[in-house]
């Protein structure tokens, strides 16, 4: 067993092990910089560790439904690896639990799990949501699972929201408690990074016989997950998905666990080969095993295995380790933010009353969200993400006084494009390879915008969607990337 201390310097040596950290970009003020990549809630960067064991398992890469050729035998075996990866990273009980892959993010664990549990309990219509999920943990439930309820959340003396409010749940589930079929929630916001307390709530569901799905897109490479073996039972988790691509692997797949129980309850919700044991001209024989039965088609192997590495290398380090790293970065950030006058925080930002994960969500006072994301990058080489976050109700919320406000001046002419223009945030997301160096210089440039912001905004025109562009500069052609270039010399 590790020492605390050497898990900390293992986790010092992985900060850098990242592709494209050191990407560099010439800018409108003509200086060639690294560019800082605050986006990680859209999609973390690349583990080089994980992409070097890619690279060696592709000189055995085979198809698993193929057995007895020796490539074959250990891509299936490497596989089926993967999967007992997951479990033991999420701490589920391999017995009780089931992994299987699906898609390339939770948008498709997520469609899948809503037809699961509608199918496994149709007599129960309701599907209770919170008010800050992403769109993929509200939509599948209401297209597959039934009528949808959405849980308010808490209210700080401010304004501000937090986490999922457990009175405010106990209330519903008190109401319409023996209809509820499963509550979905996220396990951390992707807009302001607000951690759920996902075990209290799972308690209060199965209280009344409802399940727990937690949607661990932003959970899985920032926070410990133990979904199963808590001394309190009802504290387990049915089921949880999360993407590979937020996890440090572009190109992985989405990821579902879940209790073996429900899944075998009802033939899988996806056919095709791989998951029948013998098929008939007039009917067929589904396979009993996992994950086969949920895994149709040939997966994405080199995915599966990319992600496993990466999460092998994260339980080496221990989540608790990364964990702590990230909190004491984010809590930098949120202070750091915090202290510019001009900028409005959203979401309860004091980290003693609603701890955050990840993502610091906010806006510039008179500056249009999609303005400030642009001089970033165009003048920083800062990459945040700005607009709605695919949390539309959520950010609209938070951002509704601003909206109010603006309406009053502007004409009807107007009122679409100026409406997309206000309604939205920039948000900036850490992952393992931020340091506080990359804090500081956000918030200088933010100090820096706002005391220039005339000379900025002359030098922008809004265009369509929210979005802001540059009247003279874009990226230079030979520091764009482009694949059908890198494949010239490929024949020299
Ligand atoms: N839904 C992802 C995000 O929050 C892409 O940015």
């Amino acid at each position: 067993m590790r020492t605390r201390e050497e898990r900390c310097a293992m986790l010092e040596k992985l900060r850098t092990d990242f592709i494209g950290l050191d990407t560099e970009y010439t800018l409108a003020n003509g200086k060639k910089t690294r560019r800082i990549y605050l986006d990680s809630t859209a999609s973390t960067l690349m583990l080089g560790a994980a992409h070097e064991a890619l690279e060696a398992f592709y000189r055995h890469y085979a198809n698993t439904h193929s057995l007895l050729h020796f490539p074959a035998m250990i891509a299936t075996s490497e596989y089926a690896w993967a999967h007992d990866r997951v479990l033991s990273f999420l701490g589920a009980d391999p017995e009780r639990y089931a992994c299987f892959f699906t898609g390339s993010g939770a948008t498709a664990g997520i469609n899948r799990m809503a037809r699961v549990f509608n199918s496994y309990r149709s007599n129960r219509g309701v599907v209770l949501v919170s008010l800050m999920e992403h769109h993929s943990n509200d939509l599948p439930h209401r297209k597959h699972a039934g009528k949808v309820v959405h849980l308010p959340l808490t209210t700080h003396p401010d304004g501000q929201p937090g986490c999922i409010c457990l009175q405010g749940l106990e209330k519903t589930l008190g109401e319409m408690g023996d209809r509820v079929n499963y509550i979905a929630v996220t396990g951390v916001s992707n807009v302001t990074g607000i951690i759920n307390p996902v075990h209290d709530i799972a308690r209060l569901a199965h209280r009344v016989g409802a399940l727990i799905l937690v949607d661990g897109a932003q959970s899985a490479a920032h926070i410990p997950v133990t979904m199963s073996g808590h001394d309190d039972p009802n504290a387990d988790l049915d089921a949880f998905v999360f993407s590979g691509h937020k996890t440090y692997v572009p190109g992985s797949p989405g990821v579902v666990v879940c209790r073996k129980d429900i899944l075998q309850a009802i033939e899988p919700d996806e056919v095709g080969g791989g998951m029948v044991d013998r098929v008939f001209v007039d009917r067929y024989i589904v396979s009993e095993r996992f994950p086969d039965r949920e895994e149709a088609g040939t997966p994405n192997i080199p995915g599966a295995i990319a992600l496993a590495a990466t999460l092998e290398v994260f339980d080496r380090i221990g989540m608790d380790v990364i964990h702590d790293d990230e909190t004491e970065l984010i809590n930098f950030a949120l202070e750091k933010i915090r202290a510019i006058p001009e900028v409005i925080v959203y979401g309860e930002s004091d980290p003693d009353l609603c701890p955050r994960a990840a993502s610091v969500s906010f806006n510039v006072s008179g500056m249009d969200h999609g303005l400030v994301a642009a001089i970033l990058n165009d003048y920083y080489n800062i990459s945040v993400r700005n607009e709605c976050f695919c949390a539309h109700p959520y950010v609209k919320e938070m951002v509704m006084d601003d909206l109010l406000e603006a309406a009053d001046d502007i004409d009807d002419a107007e009122f679409e494009k100026a409406i997309l223009l206000k309604s939205g945030m920039v948000r900036a997301s850490f992952g393992l390879y931020n340091t506080r160096e990359d804090v500081e210089a956000l918030a200088d440039a933010l100090g820096e915008i706002i005391e220039l912001r005339d000379f900025y905004r002359s030098h922008y025109d809004p265009a369509d969607a929210g979005m802001y562009v540059h009247k003279s500069f874009k990226l230079a052609e030979s520091e764009h990337f482009r694949v059908s270039k890198f494949l010239d010399g490929y024949f020299r």
